[in-house]
Formats: structure tokens, C-alpha cells, sequence
């Protein structure tokens, strides 16, 4: 059986990791506490199975991180575009990772149709992708293939809406002049093996329809 952490040990631990940290360099809370400038801005979902800084053996101060559920990137929400805009303009990280995952209760539930109240709402994009992809998700074997499927397409569905955010279309636009603009991607964490997938964009697809600027670089 699973062992959990009692809510006493939370905190035991976390006053045991910050010794353990300042043994090994005694400058390191100064640094932390000094200013931040991630790289990466992540979003992901909000599953307690998906600690992305643990599954990439990252270190606080690398990723910015942003998450809910079912990883949406919704062009009203607030909360998302008020993160973007300082991932972007403060603190100018270089790429954006959207982060879907296998076995995501979010997807399922949209896909199934049993989420109920806010959850419903939130999640009403994947069930219009459910819709919209309707015969490439009948064509595949089984449930299992069709929510994976359905979790890849959500990724790039919210990829897709990153793009449309006019802080990101504007910097990207400038920044094809020379200066800098952040990098889009796609991942999908497989909690079956731990490994992430790095998705393959329809880029080609979206510079011809004018969701990417043409010259556009993935890298
Ligand atoms: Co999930």
C-alpha cells in the first residue's frame, strides 16, 4: 500500500531539506532569495502526479510554473494571462511548455461527459475536440488509445491558443526582427513509464492559416 506523509512531516521535511541544501552550500538561500530568472514557463495540470520539477530534476529558480486542470490555456482566464504576461515580459523566458499527461482525469471526464459544475465548464474545449475529432478517435482500438489521443490533442489545441495571445503573437512578431521571443511546445507526460513526449506541432499547418507568423523558428 502507498505510503503518504503525515501533515506534521511536511514540514519536518522541508526544515530537514533546507539544512541538507545550506550543508551543501551555505550561499544557496541567499542566491535563491536574490531574484529569479527561469527559463521556462510551465504549463501543466494540476494532478498530484505530475511534479514536473521532480520528472525533469529541476531546481528552484528554473521553471515558472502555471497549473490547472487539464492544463487548458483559455484567452480569458485571467489567472493564465496575467502568469504569461510575466513569464514574458519580466522575466523573458526563452521557452513556454504546455504539459498534458496520460491517464488525466480532466480528459477522461470530459470525454465521458460525467464532470459536473465548474469542471464541466472548464473542461468544454475538450469535449469540442472530442466532437471535432470524432472519426480519428472511432478509428483507434480501444478507450485507452482514444484519451490518449485526446490528451495530445488537447496539448496542442492549448499550444495553439498560446499563439493567439497578443503578448506572445506581438513579441514573436518583434522578435523575428532580431530580438527576443519565447519558443512554443507540446509535451505530454506518459505516467506509465515517466517519460515525457515531446509532441510534433502542426506548424506548417499553422503558418499556412496565419496562427504563426511564417518564419517563425521552433528552436
Ligand atoms: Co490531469
Amino acid at each position: 500500500m502507498r505510503h503518504y506523509h503525515s501533515y506534521d512531516e511536511l514540514i519536518r521535511n522541508n526544515a530537514r531539506w533546507a539544512v541538507e541544501k545550506t550543508r551543501k552550500d551555505h550561499k544557496y538561500f541567499e542566491m535563491l532569495s536574490e531574484y529569479q530568472a527561469p527559463p521556462f514557463l510551465y504549463i501543466g495540470c494540476s494532478d498530484s502526479r505530475v511534479p514536473i520539477d521532480t520528472l525533469t530534476q529541476t531546481e528552484p529558480g528554473e521553471l515558472f510554473i502555471h497549473r490547472n486542470i487539464a492544463n487548458q490555456v483559455i484567452l480569458t482566464d485571467i489567472n493564465l494571462l496575467s502568469a504569461v504576461e510575466y513569464a514574458i515580459e519580466v522575466l523573458q523566458v526563452r521557452h513556454i511548455v504546455v504539459c498534458g499527461h496520460y491517464e488525466c482525469g480532466g480528459i477522461a471526464g470530459a470525454y465521458h461527459n460525467n464532470l459536473r459544475g465548474l469542471k464541466e465548464n472548464w473542461t468544454s474545449r475538450i469535449k469540442d475536440l472530442s466532437r471535432i475529432h470524432r472519426e480519428e478517435l472511432d478509428s483507434l482500438p480501444d478507450e485507452k488509445a482514444r484519451l490518449d489521443r485526446l490528451t495530445e490533442l488537447n496539448v496542442v489545441d492549448q499550444v495553439q491558443n498560446l499563439f493567439k495571445i497578443s503578448e506572445i503573437e506581438r513579441l514573436i512578431e518583434a522578435g523575428l526582427q532580431g530580438g527576443y521571443y519565447p519558443r512554443l511546445h507540446g509535451w505530454v507526460l506518459d505516467l506509465r513509464s515517466g517519460l515525457i513526449k515531446d509532441l510534433e506541432l502542426p506548424l506548417q499547418h499553422w503558418k499556412a492559416n496565419g496562427v504563426v507568423p511564417s518564419n517563425y523558428q521552433e528552436y
